[in-house]
């Protein structure tokens, strides 16, 4: 069967974008990795696409004179090579709701909490001013308002009394390791659909004793 043709769109170091190309490199995964972008031409994750063999295209943000021309050019990349699914990873650049809406459902990003708290940036750093005891991140389609759409995969991370930011982000991170390949994997297995304001896991086989990663 074709595997689904993917887009990942990074801004940074890029881990969430290894686990992907990690995962993709297994044949039987249901998700290819064809085009990495990055709107930063310092990224880390750019050595990663290209240690993959991934064309890599910059767009720097800089070059546009607004948001609306910058999300022209993406939008005219990520269509010229033919992408199916738009990944964000790390990706720092808030898109415009036209871009959201043509990618409407096709368009997925990983947040470092459990969704909808801790909006925005530093989301570790929140999680921990909050005194939460449970954080955690969330692979969810995008809608034009930030950080917001229906949810696909979420991952529970206990917090330390002696938890940082910083600490609790490194483990929210393995977390998201795991769970933005599990999200790939079910929309390219054709798993997930879209209800509204929610998303219903078909053939879930959901059970009682699953623990805090779901799926598992
Ligand atoms: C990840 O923790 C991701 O959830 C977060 O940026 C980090 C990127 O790390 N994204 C957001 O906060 C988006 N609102 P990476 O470049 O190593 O994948």
């Amino acid at each position: 069967m074709a595997r689904l043709k993917v887009a990942v769109l990074i801004s940074g170091s890029g881990t969430n974008l290894q686990a992907l190309i990690d995962a993709c490199a297994a044949p039987a995964f249901p998700a290819e990795i064809t085009k990495v972008i990055s709107n930063r031409p310092g990224a880390g994750g750019i050595a990663r696409a290209e240690r993959a063999g991934i064309p890599v295209q910059i767009i720097d943000h800089k070059a546009f004179a607004d948001r609306t021309a910058f999300d022209t050019a993406l939008n005219e990349a990520l269509c010229a090579s033919g992408i199916e699914l738009v990944c964000l990873a790390g990706f720092m650049r808030l898109l415009t709701a036209e871009f959201v809406t043509r990618w409407h459902d096709r368009l997925i990003n990983i947040h470092p909490s459990l969704l909808p708290a801790f909006k925005g940036l530093h989301a570790a750093h929140q999680a921990v001013d909050a005194g939460v005891r449970v954080a955690g991140c969330t692979v969810h389609f995008v809608r034009a308002e930030m950080d917001s759409g229906p949810i696909i995969v979420q991952a529970a991370v206990p917090v330390r009394s002696d938890d940082t930011g910083e600490s609790l982000q490194a483990r929210i991170q393995q977390a998201e390791h795991l769970c933005y390949p599990q999200a790939l994997k079910l929309i390219a297995e054709g798993r997930v659909k879209v209800d509204g304001d929610k998303t219903q896991l078909l053939d879930e086989g959901f059970t009682e004793e699953r623990r805090l990663i779901n799926p598992d």
